[in-house]
């Protein structure tokens, strides 16, 4: 136990990757067969993945190393990472993660991807809201966090749909795959406000 804490002051509950379900999609567990997948649909694709850190995968082998990694984290209540499938036709679209969880604060950042063919439809601003809600209501997470290169605004909207409010730009907070230093904004949301508006 944090020692920090007095008993019955609130801990993170870990709970692992449970499913999570919306209107139009089901969060769950990726799996090996997902791999294929995983590389047609978001990480073989520039349009998607500059914009996070690590670059597009070259080859799907790169793709089966990075989903057994993800797979063999699913043992860790504490590993929370989420294939997004979309309830109709059963595809997998994207994913969506908790991660850099702090003892300390009870704090943790969120991450996501949609495949560009399936953007601006709504499943990004879905997925998150579904998240959000599972890290304050079941996780007891105090306060969520994640950035975005200002040259992505989709993702801060996405953000601001879900109640996160931007907290400031951080100039060259990351160098992506190509080699490019990218400023940032970074969003935040305290569980105490989300309550507030979310019963
Ligand atoms: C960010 C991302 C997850 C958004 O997913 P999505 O399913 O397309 O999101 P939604 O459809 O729910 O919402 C996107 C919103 O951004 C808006 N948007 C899209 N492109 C935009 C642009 N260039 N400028 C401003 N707004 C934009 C859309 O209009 C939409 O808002 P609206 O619903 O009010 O019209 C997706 O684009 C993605 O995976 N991008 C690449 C990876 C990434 O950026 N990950 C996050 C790293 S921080």
């Amino acid at each position: 136990m944090n020692s920090r804490l007095k008993a019955g002051e609130k801990m993170i509950h870990y709970l692992g990757t449970p499913i999570l379900e919306t209107d139009r999609l089901v969060l769950r567990k990726v799996e090996l067969s997902d791999a294929q997948s995983v590389f047609d649909h978001w990480l073989c694709d520039d349009r998607v993945m500059d914009n996070l850190i690590k670059g597009a995968h070259k080859s799907v082998s790169e793709t089966i190393e990075r989903v057994k990694e993800i797979v063999s984290q699913y043992d860790s209540e504490e590993f929370c990472y989420w294939g997004i499938e979309l309830k109709t036709s059963g595809e997998l679209i994207g994913a969506i993660d908790l991660f850099q969880f702090d003892s300390l604060t009870e704090n943790c950042e969120v991450g996501y991807s949609i495949g560009y063919y399936w953007g601006n439809k709504g499943y990004g601003t879905e997925a998150l809201r579904a998240v959000i809600d599972f890290a304050f209501r079941h996780m007891n997470i105090h306060k969520i966090s994640a950035a975005h290169n200002i040259d992505n605004p989709a993702s801060g909207k996405i953000m601001r749909k879900n109640g996160m409010e931007q907290e400031g730009t951080i100039k060259h907070m990351i160098r992506n795959a190509k080699n490019h230093y990218k400023d940032c904004a970074v969003y935040g949301l305290l569980q105490e406000d989300y309550f507030k508006v979310m019963k």
